[in-house]
């Protein structure tokens, strides 16, 4: 049995935990050979992949980013792209892939399983947790415990100066990372994507902050939207290979509005690729890892068209075109909890 691993979409703090643990379980367990694909979907796209084998994954479970690489590359959109992949599994002998991603990467999975018979397991991971099959998803944690650092540190600046910080997080279309960040970190105000806001309300609690001789900590998601307005972006233009337009440029607005509503100077932090980059947390090298144990049991059991999830405690399967169905937002009654603290 040789197994292919590929990671696509945005890095995560917790790839390479994953990889060991395919790895580790998959040889030491049952004799499978592993051969690891490079760059996401470019990697089986151009038949680009070297062996994977226990020394090629020691050291790697505190690592951060990928060992195998990543990117945005969707094959669906490149002429026989379906094809190419088909002919290199074959060429490499391949007899099922694992593929860790996101939505983009698990949906361009769950059609070669559905459409073309291509044998998939899918392991959800993204800082965004935006997936509704799984609980969390890794490398959430590892972002929130930073975007919590960094709100820890911005409050000392903030009061030194009196000044408004305004802190933009990641997340895309979700507002995870800056509800439970800016929970965490005691900001004033937070601001999601599934919540509109009223400049006039984000002042309000800008302005009673101050009158209570504190500064204010204003936490922004990315996606998140004015009331009476759109997304606001830095660069408009730029679209990924699945048609997602880069988010960012909401927090220097936010500040600059801030400022000429108040009159109280405001700064913007944008955390951007901070929140990806470095060593995962121990919950995610836990998630991960048991993410990858169960995995690597699923192709043992031929169940294919799979996505391995967490929920409550236990890892469970969960169809592939499921993972992908639906976005998971914060729910109403959540933010409204948050709420209790602005101002
Ligand atoms: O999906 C993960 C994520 O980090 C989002 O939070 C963010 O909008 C996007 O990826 C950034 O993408 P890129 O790495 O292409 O700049």
């Amino acid at each position: 049995m040789r197994v292919g691993l590929l990671t696509g979409g945005g890095d995560c703090p917790g790839l390479n935990a994953v990889i060991r643990a395919v790895v580790r379980k998959g040889v030491q367990d049952h004799a499978y050979d592993f051969i690891g694909y490079r760059d996401g979907w470019r990697g089986p796209l151009q038949g680009s992949a070297s062996r994977l084998d226990i020394p090629a994954v020691r050291g790697i479970l505190p690592r951060g980013g990928t060992i195998l690489g990543s990117s945005r590359t969707n094959p669906l959109k490149e002429p026989d792209g379906v094809r190419r992949i088909r002919e290199n599994l074959a060429k490499d002998e391949v007899d099922a892939l694992i593929v860790i991603g996101g939505e983009d990467t698990l949906g361009v999975a769950a059609r070669l399983h559905e459409e073309h018979g291509v044998r998939c397991v899918g392991v959800p991971k993204t800082i965004d947790n935006d997936l509704s099959a799984t609980d969390y998803t890794f490398g959430f944690d590892t972002a929130v415990n930073i975007a919590t650092e960094a709100i820890d540190r911005l409050h000392t600046t903030a009061e030194s100066h009196m000044r408004v910080l305004v802190v933009e997080v990641m997340g895309r279309h979700a507002g995870w990372i800056a509800l439970h960040s800016g929970l965490a970190g005691g900001a004033n105000v937070i601001l999601v994507p599934e919540q509109r806001f009223d400049l006039d309300e984000v002042c309000g609690w800008v302005t009673s902050r101050f009158r209570a001789s504190y500064a204010p900590i204003v936490v922004v998601a990315e996606g998140a939207m004015p009331k009476d307005g759109d997304l606001v972006l830095k660069d408009a233009a730029a679209h990924d290979s699945f048609g997602h337009v880069r988010l960012s440029g909401v927090g220097e607005w936010l500040a600059k509005e801030i400022e000429s509503r108040t009159g109280k100077e405001a700064r913007t932090t944008v955390l951007g690729h901070v929140q990806r980059g470095g060593t995962p947390s121990a919950f995610d090298r836990w998630l991960a890892t048991r993410f990858g144990l169960h995995a690597i049991a699923a192709v043992r059991d031929g169940d294919y068209g799979r996505m391995v999830a967490l929920r409550g405690p236990d890892v469970v399967r969960v169809p592939l075109g499921e993972a992908t169905a639906r976005l998971k937002t914060v729910p109403d009654a959540l933010y409204a909890e948050a709420r209790t603290f602005f101002g």
